[in-house]
């Protein structure tokens, strides 16, 4: 299945990798960064490519800690030292860490060099591949060096999802939930089922993104609706130091304390509580306790959609009604 709806197809797998090697044939060279968990779990997907194309591969290590400045000087330097030109591609090959960090090289080097995202991770299949966000983390937080960067191809393949954990793979599901809670409740319907096609389910949480970026590319009005849960769940994630909880776990707490303060607001319908709280419950997603809520608030306050105006809360009226509420 191939999604047009953006300037790049992403193009959506279970068979085999003949529409990535297509994409690939139009470059010169291949420069793929990946992790090391990827590399060693999918190393035929490697191997396959060397044989192929004339392919270039620096792995970094796994985790957050290399969206820094350190990995981000090493890949460009590497890259630059193999006389990287700009008919050359880059490929992200893995999680959103890497899907993030090698965006950042590939807009920056030599002033962009084309970028395709092949993600690994359920998570970064759905929510980080697509929209054009990289960047990286410096000591003061977050995703604060970043630019927005079109891929020019995504390419999803399920093989790669039968080596990630349940609880990494749960960690993805909380962003279809979330797609699912601002954008189409046929796809919160087939999430409540015990068994559906992931291929669905992937595709109908990109339309969801896809439609939100087109709208709203720079994160102006819609694009905070992509936000839902995440106030609370960023100040649980900074609380905690990015230790001990997924974002996806964190972002479910946040998805449920959004359900509850709507409904205070009068925003809410009632029956969502049960609702929601049922399927985070399903996907494991709310196995990790976190404090009353009062802690996380001075994080809150600090939250980037902090502006002049007050906080921009997100809410849903019903499943597929997002709306921004200003606290
Ligand atoms: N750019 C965006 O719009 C956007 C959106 C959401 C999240 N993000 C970023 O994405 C990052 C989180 O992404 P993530 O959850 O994919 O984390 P990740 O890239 O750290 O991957 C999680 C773990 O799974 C491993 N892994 C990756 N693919 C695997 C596979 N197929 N089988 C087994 N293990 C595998 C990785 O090595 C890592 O240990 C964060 O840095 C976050 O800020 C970006």
């Amino acid at each position: 299945m191939t999604l047009h709806d953006l300037n790049y197809d992403i193009q959506l797998s279970k068979g085999d990798f003949l529409p990535l090697y297509e994409k690939l044939r139009e470059y010169s060279r291949v420069f793929v960064v990946s992790d090391t968990h990827v590399y060693d779990l999918h190393n035929d997907v490697f191997m396959r490519l060397k044989k192929k194309f004339d392919v270039y591969i620096h792995i970094i290590q796994p985790g957050e800690t290399s969206k820094s400045l350190e990995t981000y000087e090493k890949v460009c330097d590497d890259f630059l030292s193999q006389h990287i030109k700009r008919d050359d591609v880059i490929v992200a090959l893995g999680g959103g860490v890497v899907g993030d960090l090698t965006g950042f090289v590939a807009s920056t080097l030599l002033r962009g060099i084309d970028l395709i995202q092949v993600p690994t991770t359920l998570l970064s299949m759905v929510d980080s591949s697509i929209g054009s966000k990289v960047g990286i983390n410096t000591k003061q937080g977050k995703n604060l060096i970043g630019q927005f960067y079109e891929p020019t191809y995504v390419f999803i393949h399920l093989k790669f999802l039968t080596t990630l954990s349940k609880r990494e793979l749960n960690n993805g599901y909380a962003e279809i939930i979330k797609a699912a809670l601002i954008g189409d409740k046929t796809l919160f319907e087939l999430l409540k089922l015990n068994d559906h096609d992931r291929i669905e389910v992937i595709s109908k949480a990109l339309k969801v993104k896809i439609d939100i970026v087109k709208k709203d590319p720079f994160e102006n009005n819609e694009r905070m609706f992509l936000n839902f849960g995440h106030t609370l769940g960023h100040a649980i994630e900074k609380h905690t130091n990015y230790k001990g909880i997924k974002h996806g776990e964190a972002i479910s707490h946040g998805m449920l304390y959004a359900i509850e303060k709507g409904i205070e607001l009068n925003i809410t319908s009632p029956y969502l509580k049960d609702e929601v709280r049922h399927i985070l419950h399903k996907y494991q997603l709310l196995d990790v306790n976190i404090e009353d809520v009062s802690v996380y608030e001075t994080y809150m306050r600090m939250d980037k959609k902090q502006r002049k105006d007050g906080l921009r809360f997100v809410c849903i009226k019903d499943i597929g009604i997002p709306v921004i509420h200003r606290l």
